[in-house]
């Protein structure tokens, strides 16, 4: 294969890019980028590939979610641990359900680029370059905000970094304690009359804190207990910010996209010959691959082994997102070709970019039975070929937003324009987000027992 370096993907066909109109000015920025602290470190990395490698043997279950787009609107400490909130939660539950870790993963701290089905969009009879993430150009319908502006990197930049800053002081600050966790559970669970099979899941829940503690196993003496680790991920989309946040490992020579844990490709930009794909070859982390109907076998295979021609265990997330009528057609193909050939991969689901569907008062929406529907229809692929569903991919958030219909709180088409908050896809509010996350845990409880017992 021919050399690499961090710049080698500007000698490829590239999609999705905007079009800066000062180059000098891009240049300067990437330098200035490419001095800035790194936002994650090799250690980590590393960790986090150790876990995936797990999830690769049916060993934990990756939990990955997050906000469609970040905005610099929305950047609070309030959103940011409501977010974290809903992770651990989700978390709890579908670590007792699978009796497995679970990986935790965000779509966040850096989550800002977003490709586009339209280089332009238009309204009322104007024509403007279309929206691109908060990272590259502004939201607002106007001919101002929708010119590339490379500040905005910088800006993204300092964002993810006090994202992080954060994060890891919920992490390790109390606010992952699972007595505490658990205590929202239950307040969940009360609320939302999810019926007896979910009073009885968290019933046994508080029995087991309740037999630990009483075995001397506390959140006092117990790190595990109220410590935890949430990884960082984005699209890998605006190579001119990845490019300068890759550095050289100084122990071992390793080289690391230091933006992000775990970076993905997504389906638009996942052409085997093109730069996107060359450039996540050549860094350690973790790769997301996203693969929707019009992923080929043998593109899959291509891919998987340029990005991972060692074959190592923990490095590829296959992220299928086929929508939910055509999981059943689409996804076992794929599953079986990556099986026959032997490749080491994670399996997750993406059960919301397959479903997006435009309401009748026209805002984008996605339906949660539909959501629930393709993530079943991937369990059951699984069980039928005696793979691992290894994880799900979701666009959620921790506040109460109304932009997917559905959930026991019933959100209607008419609901939809009172807290339609986000700046690209609609995100699973916090309700909507749990409640999924227990309908999963039933089917995670299955594969897992077919796992032990295969
Ligand atoms: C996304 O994850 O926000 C996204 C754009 O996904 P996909 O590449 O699968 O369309
Ligand atoms: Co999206």
């Amino acid at each position: 294969m021919n050399s690499w370096n961090k710049s080698s993907w500007r000698n490829f066909k590239i999609k999705q890019q905007p079009t800066y109109p000062d180059i000098e000015k891009l240049k300067e920025t990437e330098k200035q980028i490419s001095n800035f602290p790194p936002l994650v470190f090799a250690g980590e990395v590393r960790k986090l590939k150790n876990e995936l490698a797990n999830v690769c043997n049916g060993k934990a279950f990756l939990l990955q979610g997050g906000d469609c787009a970040e905005s610099f609107a929305e950047f609070n400490a309030d959103n940011i641990r409501d977010m974290f909130k809903v992770m651990m939660q989700m978390a709890v539950v579908l670590t007792f359900a699978g009796g497995c870790p679970v990986v935790k993963v965000g779509r966040l701290a850096g989550q800002f680029a977003k490709p586009r089905s339209s280089d332009f969009e238009e309204k009322d009879g104007k024509k403007l370059p279309s929206y691109r993430g908060d990272i590259v150009n502004g939201n607002e319908f106007s001919e101002e905000a929708r010119v590339p502006n490379p500040d905005r990197m910088v800006k993204a930049y300092n964002q993810s970094s006090a994202t992080m800053n954060l994060l890891r002081a919920f992490a390790r600050g109390g606010l992952a304690d699972l007595h505490k966790v658990h205590k929202w559970n239950l307040g969940f669970v009360k609320e939302n009359e999810l019926g007896e099979k979910y009073q009885d899941l968290a019933n046994k829940i508080t029995e087991t804190l309740e037999f630990m503690e009483a075995c001397g196993i506390t959140s006092q003496n117990t790190p595990m207990i109220n410590e935890t680790i949430l990884y960082t991920s984005h699209e890998a989309l605006l190579l001119n910010y990845e490019e300068a946040l890759t550095r050289e490992d100084s122990i071992n020579g390793d080289i690391l996209d230091c933006s992000a844990h775990m970076l993905w490709i997504g389906d638009r930009t996942r052409g085997v010959d093109e730069a996107h794909v060359e450039f996540l070859r050549g860094v350690i982390n973790p790769i997301g691959i996203k693969a929707g109907p019009t992923m080929r076998e043998s593109d899959l295979l291509t891919l998987i082994e340029k990005l991972n021609p060692q074959n190592e265990a923990g490095k590829i997330n296959i992220i299928v997102r086929m929508g939910a009528d055509k999981i059943e057609s689409e996804f076992p193909r794929l599953l079986r070709a990556v099986k026959n050939a032997g490749k080491n991969v994670i399996w997750s689901i993406d059960p919301m970019h397959g479903n997006t569907v435009k309401a009748s008062n026209n805002y984008k929406t996605r339906a949660f039975d539909q959501i629930l529907k393709e993530v079943k229809g991937f369990f059951k692929a699984h069980e039928q070929e005696g793979t691992f569903p290894g994880g799900v991919h979701l666009e959620m958030t921790g506040q109460d937003v109304t932009e997917c219909i559905g959930g026991t709180k019933e959100i209607t088409e008419e609901n939809l324009c009172s807290r339609y908050n986000t700046h690209c896809d609609p995100r699973l509010n916090a309700n909507q987000a749990l409640e999924l996350a227990f309908l999963i845990a039933e089917s995670l409880k299955e594969a897992k027992d077919r796992m032990k017992n295969s």
